[in-house]
């Protein structure tokens, strides 16, 4: 919960910056609908969690019926960033095992919802790939404004990919000192190359210093621009 700086302080200049992704997201809207917005970077710990975790609750506070899911069902975290149960959650509902107000939660933000990864599946990538899944998220359209699914690392393994062909867009985070410039550079394009909406990039951590940390970094938030990554600091 101490990540989610929206939530905590709203009125920070980090509150702030969300608010800014959050407009060019909305800006995007304009033309093309988007409901299903997944998140991606090359690798962990760039800030894939703190940043949709912070953008949904962003938008929950313009009175958006908001929804973040896991998707990231090898290691998932969303139940540490909302300290909520992760004994059921989007396997079990797929399994048939639970339906989906067994699982979902309610947070303190009004309108935001929470889909937690629940069991951890054998086969992941199947599950994220499958009928079932395509067809649940076609089911989720009808009851929120914006449903942002928390996906892995695309430089690790394919789900993120996978996940990218049902989203209406994906954010890449590159978090700054934690991952090479070419390493990002490919793990965007091989976003793209599946044919995912690469809405922007967001660059995390990131301090002119070369520091990171909440108090003094900045976040940058890029439409489609992989060249303005180069910030990144090589580690
Ligand atoms: N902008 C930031 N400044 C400082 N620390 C951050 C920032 N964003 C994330 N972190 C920290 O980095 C770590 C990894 O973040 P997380 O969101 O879990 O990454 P991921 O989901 O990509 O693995 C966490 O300890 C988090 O608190
Ligand atoms: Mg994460």
């Amino acid at each position: 919960m101490n990540r989610i700086i929206s939530l905590k302080k709203p009125k920070s200049s980090i509150a702030e910056a969300y608010r800014g992704i959050r407009s060019s997201i909305e800006f995007f809207n304009i033309d093309k609908k988007l409901q299903v917005i997944s998140i991606t970077s090359s690798i962990q710990n760039e800030g894939k969690s703190t940043v949709i975790s912070n953008l949904a609750v962003s938008f929950a506070r313009l009175d958006k019926r908001v929804l973040i899911m896991e998707g990231d069902l090898r290691n998932p975290s969303v139940h540490r960033m909302f300290n909520i149960s992760n004994i059921n959650g989007v396997t079990d509902i797929l399994l048939g095992k639970k339906n989906f107000t067994e699982c979902v939660h309610s947070s303190e933000v009004e309108n935001l919802h929470i889909l937690t990864c629940g069991k951890i599946p054998i086969n992941p990538s199947e599950m994220l790939s499958s009928k079932k899944i395509r067809d649940f998220i076609e089911e989720l359209r009808e009851h929120y404004d914006y449903i942002f699914i928390d996906a892995p690392p695309i430089g690790m393994v394919t789900d993120a990919g996978i996940i990218s062909t049902y989203t209406d867009g994906c954010i890449f985070v590159v978090g700054s000192g934690e991952v090479y410039i070419e390493m990002a550079k490919v793990s965007k394009e091989m976003l793209e190359k599946v044919g995912a909406n690469v809405l922007g990039v967001v660059l995390n951590k990131f301090t002119p210093s070369g520091r990171s940390g909440y108090y003094n970094h900045n976040y940058g938030y890029y439409a489609s621009e992989t060249k303005n990554t180069s910030k990144t600091k090589n580690k």
